[in-house]
């Protein structure tokens, strides 16, 4: 796999990850300018948005971290590593927080907004910084390097 590669599918997921947010902050408008009945949608798009962020980070992991660490260093592969990690027990504590009964719907529109705000800056300062076109592109796959943790 090139870094050109590992660029076009983490863009690719970046661009979901996108629809995704957009729907849930027109769920977010909707439920707070008095329309209850979004509050199940919202849950709903919510638990989606949460989960395929958490998939993001394991692919993530998969190929774009030891690719780093080839084309930016391996201090940058370990920061963004260390990173994810940050973000996982984020989305730990946000998917235990939508499994309570009874929780507040304006609360959770809340919290998303704050998630959504989050996840654009993480994936507008990886396309600006470490997914730069001005990596190399050549093939990954000779360097052996000691795992990235
Ligand atoms: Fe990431
Ligand atoms: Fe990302």
């Amino acid at each position: 796999m090139s870094f050109r590669q590992v660029r076009r599918e983490i863009l690719e997921e970046h661009c979901a990850l996108r629809l995704g947010l957009a729907n849930v902050e027109a769920l977010c408008n909707r439920l707070e300018h008095g329309d209850e009945r979004s509050a199940h949608a919202l849950v709903n798009c919510g638990r989606a948005l949460y989960e395929r962020f958490a998939a993001h980070l394991v692919h993530e992991d998969q190929i774009l971290i030891s690719a780093l660490g080839v084309v930016a260093g391996r201090a940058i592969a370990e920061k963004r590593s260390a990173e994810h990690r940050e973000q996982r027990e984020l989305l730990e504590y946000l998917l235990g927080r939508l499994d309570r009964p009874g929780y507040p719907a304006l609360l959770l529109a809340r919290e998303l907004r704050h998630f959504a705000e989050l996840v654009r800056e993480d994936m507008q300062e990886e396309e600006e910084f470490l997914l730069r076109r001005d990596r190399p592109v050549r093939s990954l796959d000779s360097v052996k390097e000691a795992p990235i943790k």
